[in-house]
């Protein structure tokens, strides 16, 4: 079943789905969890700043896993998603470089490197709770439209419509056409998923992701098979979704009153 939690503003979305982990790791201390990189969880990540900071949430038992990192930038380019989550993320929290992982973003061997991230995952115990973003197009981490639903981590193409949305061109320089991603049958497998969609603009595709059929050429049309997700959305992206609540192709979205209602009904306290 999907739950949805309809937030008034970025603000608030924020705030809440810094909650919502702060819950599930207070409620199991060493969970695995699975991290996204993008515009959207950038409110979450500072909320978790400050959550550490007030001594609200520790953690340092935690191993987190990034759903994806671009093939071909070195480490410290201040577009790789390894420094995105230092600059926004791991500089502030106590968390041993060791429990951090992120696809290498420069393998001698792409595919091997895949195999690699994959058993990490699988090593840690997989995934106990993955915050997932919506690109424009449906994709989730970097599994694109066309992406068959068994894959575990591989190496993805990037399409036009993804490069032009990273909008490399304000950098003057080429983005990468290449990325190691979870894949769905990775992303699926995390026992609870929270999908974090802002913004007017992502309306039509959540709404069609969730309410519409399933199928290959929505990447996230693939999370109706998922038991335990939670969608946390501001109003203006849900506004489509909110109409097709309680039970559209067989696949159930509840509107839920709040966060309260949603974690008790997906066992976190
Ligand atoms: C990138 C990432 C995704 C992310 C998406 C949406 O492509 N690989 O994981 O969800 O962008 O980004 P934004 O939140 O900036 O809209």
């Amino acid at each position: 079943m999907t739950k949805l939690v309809v937030l008034s503003n970025y603000d608030e979305l924020s705030r809440a789905c810094a909650q919502v982990l702060v819950r599930v790791i207070r409620q199991r201390p060493c969970s695995v969890v699975g991290l996204p990189t993008g515009t959207t969880p950038l409110g979450m990540y500072r909320e978790l700043v400050d959550a550490h900071r007030r001594g609200e949430v520790d953690f340092s038992k935690i191993t987190a896993f990034n759903l994806d990192e671009y093939i071909g930038l070195r480490t410290a380019h201040p577009a790789s998603f390894s420094a995105y989550m230092e600059a926004n993320f791991w500089k502030y929290i106590p968390l041993d470089p060791a429990r951090r992982h992120i696809p290498a973003s420069m393998p001698v061997d792409p595919i091997e490197e895949c195999v690699r991230y994959e058993t990490a995952i699988q090593d840690a115990g997989g995934l106990d709770f993955t915050i997932l973003g919506l690109g424009t197009n449906g994709h989730i981490g970097f599994n694109e439209p066309g992406t068959p639903w068994d894959t575990t981590t591989h190496v993805a193409a990037l399409t036009k419509s993804t490069i032009a949305y990273l909008d490399w061109e304000v950098r003057e320089e080429t983005c990468p056409t290449q990325a190691i991603t979870m894949g769905i049958r990775t992303i699926l497998s995390s026992r609870v998923l929270m999908l974090i969609v802002n913004g007017p603009d992502k309306a039509y595709i959540l709404e069609r992701a969730l309410a519409g059929p399933t199928g290959i050429d929505c990447p996230a049309s693939s999370l109706q098979l998922h038991p335990c997700l939670l969608v946390m959305v501001d109003r203006s992206a849900g506004r489509k979704l909110m109409e097709k609540t309680e039970g559209v192709g067989g696949h159930r979205v509840v509107l839920t009153s709040g966060i309260e209602e949603s974690l008790a009904d997906l066992g976190i306290q």
